[in-house]
């Protein structure tokens, strides 16, 4: 091997290891969520069973999102077990009448369109479909934005490289797009931008 071909190929590795490795650390800010919530414990404690008890489509159609702490109160005025994490639900939210500033990791940019009930209600999608078993979680994950376009990351999804990606993994306008296409909808950008 010649000299040269050493030096292109060390180069090269170097900098497959700063695109694949390095650059992802250094595109993304990573922020804690401000409570360590599971769903894991709600489905078996709690009694609440039903996704829409708390994430509910309302009357009007409109998407209930992440559920006010006045939902939260009705079980947890009081603790109700030894866990640090509803010490500080009671002690620094309940109590103090504080909102919880909950980061959503699905957030899309401010000028996309997207309405749950014509997802959810109309086309009968269940939440896996776009959101994987995090329904089901049992710690809540870091939540990531892209330092460029201040985008959370579950936009683009985990995989830089998009290469075996599972449906729910990610939501760019590609995703939206062909999810669309396998389901015949056609619509113009407004449908989606406002
Ligand atoms: C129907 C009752 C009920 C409601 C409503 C409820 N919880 Fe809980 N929650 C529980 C029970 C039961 C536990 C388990 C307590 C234990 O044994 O430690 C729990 C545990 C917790 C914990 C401890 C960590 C964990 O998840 O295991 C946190 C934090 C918490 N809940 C936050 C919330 C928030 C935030 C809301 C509102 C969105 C909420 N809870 C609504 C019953 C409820
Ligand atoms: C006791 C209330 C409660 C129930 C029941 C509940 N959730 Fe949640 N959910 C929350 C809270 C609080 C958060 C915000 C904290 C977090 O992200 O884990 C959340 C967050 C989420 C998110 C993250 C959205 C985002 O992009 O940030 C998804 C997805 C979700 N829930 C789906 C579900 C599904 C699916 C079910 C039913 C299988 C369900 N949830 C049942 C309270 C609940
Ligand atoms: C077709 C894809 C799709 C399906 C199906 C879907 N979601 Fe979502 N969800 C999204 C998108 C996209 C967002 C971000 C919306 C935005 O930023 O305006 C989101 C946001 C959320 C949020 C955060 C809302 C907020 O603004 O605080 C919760 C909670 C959530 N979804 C729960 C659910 C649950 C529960 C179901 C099933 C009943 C469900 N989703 C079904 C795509 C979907
Ligand atoms: C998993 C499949 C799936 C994904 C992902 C998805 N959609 Fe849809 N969407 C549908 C289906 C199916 C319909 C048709 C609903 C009906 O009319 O029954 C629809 C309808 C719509 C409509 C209404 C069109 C009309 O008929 O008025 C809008 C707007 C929309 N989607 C926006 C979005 C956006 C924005 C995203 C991405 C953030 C998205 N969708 C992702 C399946 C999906
Ligand atoms: C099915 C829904 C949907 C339709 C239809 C749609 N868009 Fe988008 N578009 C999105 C979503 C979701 C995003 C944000 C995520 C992303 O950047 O991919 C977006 C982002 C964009 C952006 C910003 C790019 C960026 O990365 O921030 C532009 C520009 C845009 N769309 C233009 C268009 C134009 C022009 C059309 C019509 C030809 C169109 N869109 C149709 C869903 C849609």
């Amino acid at each position: 091997m010649s000299r040269n071909t050493l030096v292109f190929g060390l180069g090269l590795a170097v900098a497959l290891v700063a695109g694949w490795v390095a650059f992802p650390r250094a595109l993304y800010v990573q922020r804690q969520q401000p409570l360590e919530f599971r769903h894991k414990t709600h489905a078996e404690k709690s009694g609440v069973a039903e996704c829409s008890e708390c994430h509910a489509v309302r009357e009007d159609g409109v998407f209930a999102g992440i559920p006010a702490m006045e939902k939260c109160a009705g079980c947890h005025s009081e603790r109700i077990g030894e866990s640090k994490a509803e010490a500080t639900l009671v002690d620094n939210f309940i109590k103090p009448g504080h909102e919880t500033p909950w980061l959503v990791y699905a957030r899309q940019p401010a000028n996309v369109w997207f309405s749950h009930a014509i997802h959810v209600k109309r086309a009968g999608l269940a939440c896996t479909e776009c959101h994987s078993t995090y329904g089901e979680s049992d710690q809540v994950r870091l939540y990531q934005v892209n330092r460029i376009s201040g985008y959370s990351r579950d936009i683009w999804g985990h995989s830089i490289s998009r290469l075996r990606r599972a449906a729910h993994e990610g939501m760019k306008m590609s995703d939206c797009e062909d999810c669309h296409r396998r389901h015949n909808v056609e619509m113009g950008c407004l449908g989606c931008h406002e």
